[in-house]
């Protein structure tokens, strides 16, 4: 009985080191990422399973995890197979490095698929995160007699920062935002700005009552002329205060109260045209349209040094971050890229990426990665608006040399 216990410890131990020598990183293993069925020899419990392919954020709350279908020693179709989802938040500011190898039993590892998926489902979705977290997961596969797999591989994702929902918008109703202002803000005659300007927009008179209003201006809807231009909080500041001046008669009883006025640049038009001069909260994050023809094989990277990396990616597109979206203007400029990168998915610095980069507006856009001298490396490209709302549509860059 002791002898038979002690064969079954070995050969289970081989089993395990044979499964962490398959990452590079000799360590527990990570998701290698390319996934259909998996192949090669069972491992002793009989299971045959390549582990966990991958996982990816699909929202500030959820992460899509998927593998590979799993057989057997017999032979087992992929279509009775269920698979049980173990997920390890680690401590801030605590690595995959020092996440310990994934048990049933080891504290952190905690069991997120219930009973199991239903058989033959190879994708799992954790809905139960918080925006800006990385987290780990490890699949188990179970056969119809009940064996286990005992592959120890380890994918980690990161879920992206929330939208700032502190978003200044035009009429939220709440002081700082430039409509509650423009209404409060009283004359030396009792007069407020929506005394006189609140007027059918388009006819040559200004209109603030209304967002639409602001945003014609003194023209017509189909050509605008309005103070605001979105994401230029100088330029908006200037044509505002020279409306002001040169309008001196209607403007004159105002003059007790300069100085708060002067206080919008900072407090009230200032942030609202700094966060895209909108109306509503945008928290519609910036998506990478990976689907679009035109996009096809922009989206890649490769080694131009012994020690660099150039990245080249096409633009997010972002409607919210183009007010004026239908006379075909890009986000260029209104969008940050982030590349977030390590020796694989698991040691990705999301903490410290490089960038922003700002679009240039023509063509592809592309950085280098400098100082890089391992052979592997995996990037991750997200890009965040400027209210803050961060695709979540990522894709991993895997390169090895
Ligand atoms: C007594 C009426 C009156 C009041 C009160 C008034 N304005 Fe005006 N304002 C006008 C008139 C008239 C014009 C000329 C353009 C027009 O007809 O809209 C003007 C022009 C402007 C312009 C320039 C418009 C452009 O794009 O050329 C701005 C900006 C403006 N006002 C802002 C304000 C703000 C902000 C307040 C409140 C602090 C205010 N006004 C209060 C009558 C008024």
């Amino acid at each position: 009985m002791a002898r038979f216990f002690q064969i079954t410890l070995s050969a289970v131990l081989v089993g395990l080191i044979s499964v962490g020598c398959g990452g590079d990183d000799g360590g527990a293993g990570f998701a290698s990422g390319a996934f259909g069925s998996s192949s090669g020899p069972p491992d002793s419990s009989g299971m045959i399973f390549d582990g966990v392919g991958a996982a990816d954020a699909l929202s500030d709350t959820e992460i899509a995890i998927s593998w590979p279908s799993a057989t057997n020693v017999e032979g087992t179709p992929a279509a009775l197979m269920i698979y049980h989802v173990f997920r390890y938040l680690p401590l801030p500011g605590e690595s995959f490095d020092s996440v310990p190898p994934p048990s049933e039993v080891t504290p952190g590892w905690n069991l997120i698929s219930g009973n199991g998926t239903p058989p033959g489902v190879t994708s799992f979705i954790d809905t139960g995160l918080f925006g800006g977290i990385s987290s780990f997961f490890w699949v188990r596969a179970e056969d119809p007699q009940g064996r286990k797999s005992l592959s120890l591989v380890v994918a980690g994702g990161h879920t992206p920062e929330i939208g700032a929902a502190d978003t200044q918008v035009y009429s939220g109703g709440n002081p700082g935002d430039p409509h509650f202002e423009f209404s409060t803000m009283m004359d030396d005659a009792g007069r407020t700005c929506l005394t006189c300007h609140t007027v059918t927009p388009g006819l040559g008179s200004l209109d603030l009552n209304t967002w639409e209003g602001v945003m014609i201006g003194t023209g017509t809807a189909s050509n605008p002329d309005s103070f605001v231009i979105p994401y230029q909080a100088d330029m908006t500041w200037s044509n505002f205060l020279s409306g002001l001046t040169s309008n001196p008669a209607h403007h004159l009883l105002f003059l007790s109260q300069a100085a708060d006025i002067l206080a919008w640049e900072t407090n009230t038009i200032g942030p609202w045209v700094e966060d895209g001069a909108l109306n509503v909260v945008d928290l519609d994050p910036p998506v990478f349209e990976f689907d679009n023809i035109d996009n096809a094989g922009q989206y890649f990277a490769e080694f131009t040094a012994f020690d660099e990396v150039t990245v080249t990616w096409f633009q997010a597109s972002d409607p919210e971050s183009s007010p004026y979206g239908n006379g075909g203007q890009t986000a260029a400029g209104q969008l940050g890229y982030f590349l977030h990168y390590g020796p694989n998915s698991n040691s990705i610095d999301w903490d410290n990426p490089l960038g922003p980069f700002a679009w240039d507006g023509v063509g592809l856009q592309s950085a280098i990665i400098s100082d890089y001298t391992e052979s592997d490396i995996v990037i991750v490209i997200r890009a965040a608006d400027k209210t803050d709302n961060w695709t979540t549509n990522e894709r991993e860059i895997r390169l090895s040399r």
